[in-house]
């Protein structure tokens, strides 16, 4: 199957009422546990790659491997999405490279760390809408500004910061036309979201809600979302890591948000968690071992638990199957003539 766009991947996520995960890869064994988790689990899936990705493997060999996967794996819509493009250049060369999907991150500034002015957001994610529908490529944007730092991206600080404002958010809605919409809700990239398990005065699903209630068709996304279990810190620290207590987004609380409109969670975090931990335990036990197999092989394996057990708590386990791909080019159409629309249904106060 050719790669999908992002938006019918959506879309049907919505029809269906359930989340689709999307994976942070940097490599191809990572790439290997998503399809196999997709595989085992008969799930649609999305792909992603961050700047510091891109770089880190050379994007033409990530897209290449990606695309790889789609021969291998012809009877499962992978969408390949660009996360945090930083700006209106970053997401033309992830278009014109042939990911099926962007993330317009104008909540920064184009450094990345400094959070960016409403009307500064609005004109670079218009800008990249315009470029990027009439290719028939998918657009993401962000209104509210995440907490923490990953890889130097983030503004730092906790979530609780730059909290999204609903208003905000159908004003950026209507003004832009994305077709997802991720929103700030306490939550922050890496290991450390949270000091305790999270509760309503820092992880604000009640705002995820309103915003739910006045946009009801917009796809909305859920950043910052691995759920940092226990169980994946514990072996890190078994083996000799040294993470300090954290709590991350547990799994009720993002299906709660899947009840209320969310269609897509990032997830990277966990997923670094499970391959380090798989390594470090080959490494502590086996010192001898130097074959870098002897322990990609239980990192490829540890990941792809993770994400098939995330693709069976988000409900896109059984979906992989559900429809045939709409070509880039009438999906090209489909923006130009309406028919998908970019205009949110928003629902008064
Ligand atoms: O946005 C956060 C993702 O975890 C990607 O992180 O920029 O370190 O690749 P990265
Ligand atoms: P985590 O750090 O919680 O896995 O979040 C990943 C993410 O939001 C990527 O954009
Ligand atoms: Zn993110």
């Amino acid at each position: 199957m050719p790669l999908v766009s992002m938006r019918q991947l959506l879309d049907e996520a919505a029809k269906g009422g359930y989340g689709v995960g999307a994976f942070n890869v940097n490599d191809m064994e990572q790439i290997q546990a998503i399809m196999e988790a997709a595989k085992e689990t008969n799930s649609p899936v999305i792909i992603q790659a961050s700047r510091g990705a891109r770089q880190f493997a050379q994007d033409r060999y990530l897209y290449h491997l990606i695309l790889a996967a789609s021969e291998l794996y012809p009877e499962i819509p992978i969408a390949m999405h660009q996360d945090h493009g930083n700006s209106f250049e970053t997401c033309k060369s992830a278009i014109e490279l042939g990911f099926t999907s962007v993330m317009m991150d104008g909540s920064l500034k184009e450094d990345g760390k400094t959070p960016a002015t409403f009307e500064e957001n609005v004109e670079v994610t218009k800008r990249v809408v315009d470029y990027a529908h009439e290719r028939g490529i998918t657009v993401e944007g962000e209104i509210g500004v995440l907490g923490g730092v990953e890889d130097g991206h983030g503004a730092g600080g906790s979530g609780l910061e730059h909290i999204t404002d609903p208003d905000q958010a159908v004003e950026f809605a209507e003004r832009t036309g994305v077709d997802a919409l991720a929103i700030a809700i306490g939550t922050s990239h890496g290991a450390y979201k949270f000091t305790k398990k999270p509760d309503g005065s820092v992880l604000k699903m009640d705002v995820l809600i309103a915003i739910h209630k006045r946009l009801p068709n917009t796809h909305l996304v859920m950043h910052g979302s691995s759920s940092v279990p226990k169980d994946l810190q514990d072996i890190v620290n078994q083996y000799g890591g040294k993470l300090k207590p954290t709590w991350g987004v547990p799994v009720e609380e993002i299906q709660l948000g899947i009840r209320n409109g969310v269609r897509k969670i990032n997830v990277d975090t966990d997923n670094r968690l499970a391959m380090t931990g798989a390594i470090r335990k080959v490494l502590w036990e086996s010192p001898e071992k130097f074959d870098p197999r002897d322990y990609m092989k239980p990192a490829r394996e540890a990941m792809k638990k993770v994400v098939a057990q995330r693709m069976r708590e988000f409900g896109q386990a059984g979906h992989g199957g559900d429809y045939k791909p709409i070509s880039i080019e009438e999906i090209a159409k489909g923006y130009k003539n309406g028919t998908l629309s970019t205009r949110p249904l928003v629902a008064s106060k």
